[in-house]
């Protein structure tokens, strides 16, 4: 209770131009799903002279902010790449940081995305990860299995290839066991075997810090969203940056291959 008081005492408020923006996009087609590449926590960091794990340590908080913010817009996803199945090359040191962080984030904030009808769920290679994060996880997970209001779907240890081979994987199995027959294969059923099968497709991906390109995420469900980048890096990113997004995405002309 206490931490709720001071969490909500040192948070600014939003200014009111920001708040009106907010109301404005909200009456026009918002993406349901947004996805996230958080990139540019090591170089903020060392604009600062400090060590890469405080980037990712404030980037943490941005997802506390953002994840917010984009409950109040009114998206239904959002999917935040916290995590590569790449990531494990980086030093020991960070990659035992980074699998802590979703520990302390989900400590820290899980009354607030209960309170706020938030479902935390994932994609990835859940049994890979170490034990103390599949244990955070998964209590999160089940506290908020109730809710039915934005999900927040952390990307860890998450690889579009070794998902695309999973499922090509799982297609041939039912194939030799004569489940199905080649022509039951087509685009829906792909999808059915897909980590986010159960989610809206993918509308908007936004990349922070600069750096143009996809780096192994969600390559299928992108086939068609809408992309955003900013050379914002993601400490940095906020509330302001989120919904610059939002309201350019609102004024793109979405035609899926048709002449609209
Ligand atoms: C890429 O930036 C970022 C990551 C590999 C980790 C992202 C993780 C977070 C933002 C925190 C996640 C929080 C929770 C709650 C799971 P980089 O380190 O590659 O940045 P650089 O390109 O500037 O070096």
């Amino acid at each position: 209770m206490l931490d709720k008081f001071l969490l909500k005492k040192s948070e600014p408020a939003l200014p009111n131009s920001l708040l009106n923006r907010l109301k404005e996009a909200r009456k026009k087609p918002m993406p349901n799903h947004v996805a996230i590449i958080m990139d540019g926590n090591g170089r903020w960091a060392k604009q600062r002279n400090l060590p890469r794990v405080a980037g990712h340590h404030e980037g943490m908080k941005t997802v506390h902010k953002i994840t917010r913010f984009a409950n109040e817009l009114g998206v239904k996803v959002l999917t935040l790449y916290a995590f590569s199945t790449e990531n494990w090359k980086r030093p020991k040191f960070e990659v035992d940081f980074l699998m802590k962080l979703p520990g302390e984030y989900l400590t820290t904030y899980l009354p607030e995305l209960i309170e706020k009808n938030v479902k935390v769920e994932m994609i990835g290679d859940f049994e890979a990860l170490p034990k103390h994060t599949q244990q955070a996880i998964e209590n999160a997970r089940k506290a908020t299995e109730q809710n039915d209001g934005l999900v927040l779907n952390f990307a860890l240890n998450y690889g579009s290839r070794l998902e695309l081979v999973n499922v090509v994987k799982h297609i041939s199995e039912l194939a030799v066991a004569q489940q199905i027959a080649p022509e039951d294969i087509n685009e829906a059923f792909v999808e059915s075997c897909l980590m986010t099968s159960h989610l809206p497709e993918l509308d908007l991906l936004i990349r922070t810090s600069g750096e143009v390109r996809l780096s192994n995420f969600m390559l299928w469900q992108l086939a068609y969203a809408e992309l955003a980048f900013t050379n914002v890096y993601w400490p940095d990113y906020n509330e302001a940056c989120l919904l610059e997004a939002i309201e350019d995405f609102q004024t793109r002309n979405r035609r899926f291959g048709s002449l609209g």
